[in-house]
């Protein structure tokens, strides 16, 4: 059976307080729409249609995609009136309605759900709760069979001590949909069409309402404000934290550590408190990550060690290289293996081959360090002359003085070798010294200053 999914997402969100659209507000770094919009795509349907209308402009900027069909509301008069606006670009026997600010179903569950869907039968996702206030009840009759559901501001004292709310998440007999939602009509106590009403409609016409529930309140909760949208993001964290756990990874405190993208994690990984990986990190095996660590866009290859406070953007480790504590990989630094660095070193689109180190106070940037080589403490790259970049090549085996200036383009052979506090601006041959400071003078006898007496 084919699959049409519609994504409702043209409310303005009024109490999130916010210029940007409530859809746009991320979780785990991603819009709420995104998250949302992934799922959908995992069920593989003919197409995804996204009702926008608020922020209308904006949404379709940031998501647009071959996949997406964007819909305009106009003006949001209810959520059955928000799925009819789609309706002439369905097709499919089955429907699916998920709404953008509903970010965290599982795709499980939604394929649960779908299940029950058929000519004869509609499949609606439904949840138990402590406080069912401002949801629409599912009103059942003696026997337990779906009949309506309820909105909230309709509803009876009787129907309000319902505890079975309404997700909102349905799914439906496409060939059905049109005619229901052109009987849809607005005398309700909110004055708009209520995708919900559909529910009485159906039975009516001699279909059964099959009901999922789902797993617990959080796949189903909706952003309505920066509290709910920050429980949101705590149960994403805590639900990647334990997947990675049930993978092989030690996470000292899981409530201290934070994904916002994609990761793929080896065995044996260890990870200390507040670490924050975001974009696509890849850690192999083995590989040890000290507290406080901002990882994004980055490749770390087995038994690499990241030390505490340490900021990498895409970069990649080699096998058991080492850096920080403090050391900044920006991108394009590329540590091969067993490479160390150490505190307060800055790579930028920098190269260290096997073994090479900078333990301490370096820029290294638009350069390459052969294998082996030793960058001694406070050297920097000059890499800029206002205008353009140039490059630092050194063969293997170098040795750079501490605080040495190199003075782009320039180029050292293997095994060459600069005095410490060198502004090296002409090329070094392999195996050779270079010096490039004023000789010290030495004055005999001088006198320091004296302060006068008061
Ligand atoms: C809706 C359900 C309610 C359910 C609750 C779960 C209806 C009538 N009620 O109520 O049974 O318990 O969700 O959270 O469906 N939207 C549009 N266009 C519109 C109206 C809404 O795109 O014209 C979108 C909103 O952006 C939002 C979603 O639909 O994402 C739900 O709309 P909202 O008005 O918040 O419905 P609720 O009153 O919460
Ligand atoms: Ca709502």
């Amino acid at each position: 059976m084919s699959l049409d999914i519609v994504i409702l997402a043209a409310g303005q969100g009024t109490r999130m307080r916010s210029a940007l659209p409530k859809v746009l507000h991320p979780v785990a770094g991603k819009p709420m729409l995104g998250h949302v919009i992934d799922t959908a795509r995992a069920l593989a349907p003919r197409k995804i249609h996204v009702v926008i209308g608020h922020g209308a402009e904006l949404v379709r900027e940031r998501l647009a995609a071959d996949d997406i069909h964007f819909v305009l509301q106009a003006e949001q008069l209810g959520t059955g009136h928000a799925v009819a606006q789609a309706l002439p670009a369905l097709e499919a026997d089955k429907v699916l309605i998920l709404y953008g600010d509903v970010p965290l179903t599982r795709v499980e569950t939604l394929t649960r759900l779908l299940e029950q869907a058929n000519e004869s039968q509609l499949g609606l996702l439904t949840v138990n709760l402590a406080d069912p206030t401002g949801y629409g009840r599912i009103v059942r009759n003696a026997n337990g069979v779906v009949q309506a559901i309820v909105e909230h501001k309709d509803a009876s004292e009787a129907q309000r001590a319902i505890r079975e709310g309404n997700t909102g998440i349905l799914a439906v007999p496409g060939k059905r949909l049109g005619d229901w939602l052109s009987r849809l009509s607005n005398s309700n106590a909110q004055g708009e069409y209520y995708l919900t009403d559909v529910i009485a409609m159906a039975v009516a016409d001699g279909l059964v309402v099959a009901t999922e529930t789902a797993q617990d309140e959080m796949e189903v909760l909706g952003a309505n404000d920066r509290i709910q949208l920050s429980q949101l993001e705590c149960h994403y964290q805590q639900r990647m934290a334990r997947q990675l756990m049930a993978q092989g990874v030690t996470l000292f405190d899981p409530h201290r550590f934070d994904v916002r993208g994609e990761v793929s994690m080896g065995r044996d990984v260890t990870i200390d408190i507040n670490v924050i990986l975001e974009g696509r990190v890849v850690i192999e095996d083995d590989v040890q990550i000290g507290p406080n660590c901002v990882i994004k866009d980055s490749i770390l290859r087995r038994g690499a060690i990241v030390k505490a406070n340490s900021h990498l953007e895409g970069a990649e480790m080699g096998e058991g290289a080492d850096c920080g504590p403090f050391a900044r990989l920006r991108p394009g630094a590329k540590l091969g293996a067993k490479a160390h660095v150490g505190n307060f070193v800055e790579l930028k689109n920098a190269v260290l081959g096997e073994g090479a180190k900078a333990g301490h106070l370096s820029y290294l940037g638009d350069a390459e360090i052969g294998a082996r080589s030793n960058i001694g403490a406070g050297t920097i790259t000059c890499n800029y002359d206002g205008a353009n970049k140039h490059k630092t090549v050194m063969g293997e085996d170098v040795f750079i003085g501490s605080n040495s200036s190199l003075v782009a383009p320039v180029t050292l052979g293997n095994g060459a070798t600069t005095g410490a506090g060198s502004t090296v601006t002409q090329d070094v041959p392999a195996a050779t010294l270079a010096v490039g400071r004023a000789k010290q003078r030495n004055i005999e006898g001088w006198k320091r200053p004296q302060k006068t007496p008061k």
